[in-house]
């Protein structure tokens, strides 16, 4: 099998992009041991079912929670593995390069970005900080919402993350684009100066694009990573734009690296990484609705592929691509909401 689980006990100083705000140290301060169990704990098939929902409809009292939730993971002790600056660490370890790959290929380093690697790694980060937020707060049905920039009311920063005196706000985002400016899925570093109909119906044409055309697994998904390739073989429509684009639109245009959400080893620093990326996780559940025939891989080495997470106990878990293509077997779904992109042909 060249399926890749990469030995997390050893941890290397990660690769940082030139004038990086911090050097950063991602390994986890509590290491992870030689050791590690599998991860079990699935929903039963008659388990009540988390539903995100999008962050731009969630009421008052979620928000409370929401905001509460963070802060409580931002206050655990520094060393403690949910505590959220840890929780950031654990991207930038799986992006930059922090992890290698297995032996004999000890010399290529793991970067799970830009390969078939990229959807379940995502999926599975962010269900773990789900369940330790919802663990926090006493609310094990605590579901993470997504922010739904693919819809009209959706496109803009929400605005209690643009709130100083909230938790989820960030200072490190571009203040050019704070709300009510709406965002350009297929930003290119330049602010495009066209009326809030004309980037709207741009981004509808973006979303057309990279879910109706790219009508294959290769496209959509990105490209095969098995054990003994180099890193990064080629991303997926949908990780390109809009998760690229978003991640730099949100990042601060004076920053060197657009930090936080511009560069991968400080994007999670960001609270807005994770709604973010509950959108992206949901374009991959949304895909295979679009069509019939539409099917993620089915090779075993993408299967038996696997990383590692602390868990919402911290104690660490290792698991598998295959444990996480049915959302229902990791105990939530979306939310329906309505889908403006789906007759916009660009
Ligand atoms: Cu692993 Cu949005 O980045």
């Amino acid at each position: 099998s060249r399926a890749i689980n990469p030995n997390v006990s050893m941890c290397f100083l990660v690769d940082l992009p030139p004038n990086a705000l911090t050097s950063t140290h991602c390994c986890p301060s509590l290491p992870f041991p030689s050791k590690i169990k599998d991860f079990k704990d699935f929903a039963s098939p008659n388990a009540t079912l988390r539903i995100r929902k999008p962050v731009h409809l969630v009421d008052q009292e979620f928000i409370a929670k929401f905001e509460k939730g963070i802060a409580l993971m931002k206050a655990l002790p520094a060393h403690d593995p949910r505590n959220f600056d840890q929780q950031s660490r654990v991207h930038c370890a799986y992006c930059n390069g922090a992890y290698h790959q297995p032996h004999p290929f000890e010399g290529l380093k793991l970067d799970i970005h830009r390969s078939w690697l990229f959807f379940p790694f995502h999926r599975w980060y962010i269900f773990f900080f789900e369940r330790i937020l919802g663990n926090l707060i006493g609310d094990p049905n605590f579901a993470l919402p997504f922010w739904n920039w693919d819809s009209l009311e959706g496109m803009q920063i929400p605005l209690y993350f643009s709130n100083p005196n909230s938790s989820l706000y960030h200072k490190l985002r571009d203040p050019k684009h704070m709300p009510p400016h709406v965002v350009d899925l297929a930003f290119n570093g330049k602010d495009n100066s066209v009326p809030y109909h004309q980037q709207v119906s741009y981004n509808l044409a973006t979303m057309y694009k990279q879910m109706v055309l790219a009508n294959t697994k290769e496209l959509f998904m990105g490209m095969p990573l098995r054990v003994g390739d180099k890193p990064q073989p080629g991303p997926g429509s949908i990780e390109s734009a809009p998760h690229n684009t978003v991640h730099s639109w949100t990042g601060d245009g004076h920053a060197p690296n657009r930090e936080d959400m511009g560069s991968f080893y400080s994007a999670a620093r960001d609270p807005i990484f994770y709604p973010h990326h509950s959108n992206l996780d949901r374009m991959w559940v949304l895909w295979k609705t679009l069509d019939e025939g539409r099917k993620e891989y089915s090779d075993p080495d993408w299967l038996n592929s696997g990383f590692v997470f602390y868990d919402e106990n911290a104690n660490p878990v290792r698991v598998k691509i295959k444990d996480c293509i049915e959302t229902k077997n990791l105990g939530y779904v979306y939310e329906d909401v309505d889908i403006p992109w789906l007759h916009y042909p660009p």
